[in-house]
């Protein structure tokens, strides 16, 4: 079994935090695990819950849509969250559930190495770099502990708010012309330095 086949058994069967008892199903991160990027959102939702996999409702759709623009596959790159079991009624994952599942999420992060970790919406930055306002920020590049991000709106935020998508969508070419110029090892800007 690889390393993160383990840590998605782990999840599958964790019982860590309170959310283990309202969940249908925990939702490990799913993808390539030689991808460049990791995408995390915030926690699962309803469709999510239902099976087992992250991003597979409305937002996923969004996030779907914005990666197909670019010539991306979903298969190509490596999806997650912070929270991996979904909060009651999508309530915001609480202070307690974020730092014990973010153990998970520090995993993924250390096998897969990616270049960049593309950190969708404010609970995700909040839990991850301690931000907040995330419209204000989104698409900058964060450099904390040598490790790039990239900072965008959540996709579900375009459902509520349509000028959303062109954003989200001009993000994420962004952020692929961002790997892009890592790959080729030329200097990429970054927008601000995070020291821990
Ligand atoms: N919203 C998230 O933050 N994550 C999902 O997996 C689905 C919706
Ligand atoms: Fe475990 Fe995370 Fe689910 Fe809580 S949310 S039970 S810590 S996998």
């Amino acid at each position: 079994m690889s390393k993160l086949e383990k840590i998605k058994q782990q999840v599958v069967e964790c019982t860590k935090c309170d959310l283990c008892k309202t969940r249908t199903n925990s939702v490990p991160g799913k993808g390539n695990f030689k991808s460049d990027v990791i995408f995390v959102g915030e926690a699962p939702g309803r469709n999510e819950d239902k099976n087992g996999e992250p991003f597979v409702g409305a937002a996923g759709k969004r996030l779907s849509s914005a990666l197909e623009e670019i010539g991306v596959t979903r298969d190509s790159v490596y999806i997650t969250n912070v929270v991996k079991c979904r909060p009651p009624n999508n309530r915001v994952p609480n202070t307690t559930e974020r730092s014990t599942c973010v153990d998970y999420l520090n995993q993924e992060i250390a096998i897969i190495e990616p270049e960049i970790i593309c950190i969708l919406g404010n609970t995700a930055f909040n839990s991850i770099l301690g931000g907040s306002e995330i419209t204000k920020y989104r698409g900058k590049v964060v450099r904390k502990d040598n490790q790039l991000y990239f900072l965008t709106v959540h996709p579900a935020a375009t459902i509520y708010n349509q000028e959303l998508i062109k954003v989200l969508n001009g993000d994420i070419a962004k952020l692929f012309y961002t790997i892009a110029q890592l790959k080729e090892g030329k200097k990429v800007t970054v927008d601000i330095e995070y020291s821990s």
